[in-house]
């Protein structure tokens, strides 16, 4: 196990108040709608399985496996596809939950991906933005959090692998 000092950043109440917020904001959106929820592994799979039990609508659940940290905490700027999609989503709403954008790549990479398999519609989430680390113009439609440019683990996001388990966000203080 690595021995990172973390700063506390985004408490566990503060997520599950934001979770709750967007949810109400999605069933709005979709209520009494179809609707295939997919799950960016593996960054937002704690996110997403809090998100889902807030919205109320029928969903279905896909998941899309990505990789471009390669374990390290810059993005290597290449998106490498670790899990397709199970499912087609030709002509159905799609609801795509991210954890965080840094650089805009993936979420740009996974925005393009999806649409070429001609959807009804395509919402996309992120629990954090990073607006400062932006390389590619990017539009997300719901975000949890604005953050400042600094590495963050927990509630999914890792360092190496670890801190997923967190219930909350932490700033990374000393990498090794
Ligand atoms: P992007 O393509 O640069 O926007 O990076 C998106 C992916 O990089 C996310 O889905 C995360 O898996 C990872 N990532 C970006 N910033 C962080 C961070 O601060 N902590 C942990 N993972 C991060």
């Amino acid at each position: 196990m690595t021995n990172l000092t973390l700063k506390p950043y985004i408490s566990e109440e503060k997520i599950q108040l934001k979770v709750k917020e967007l949810g109400e904001t999605l069933t709005k959106q979709f209520k009494n709608e179809k609707v295939i929820a997919i799950c960016v592994l593996k960054g937002s799979f704690m996110f997403y399985s809090d998100l889902i039990r807030s919205i109320n609508a029928d969903i279905t659940c896909e998941f899309f496996g990505v990789a471009s940290y390669h374990g390290g905490t810059s993005s290597s700027g290449e998106v490498k596809v670790t899990l397709d999609l199970a499912s087609p989503v030709e002509n159905q709403h799609v609801i795509l939950v991210e954890d965080i954008v840094d650089t805009g790549l993936t979420m740009n990479y996974l925005k393009n991906s999806i649409m070429s398999r001609k959807p009804k519609s395509l919402t996309t989430i992120a629990l954090l933005e990073k607006p400062d680390a932006l390389k590619v113009k990017c539009d997300v439609d719901h975000v949890g959090f604005k953050i400042p440019n600094d590495f963050v683990v927990g509630y999914g996001l890792d360092y190496q692998g670890y801190y997923r388990n967190l219930p909350y966000i932490a700033q990374v203080q000393n990498f090794q």
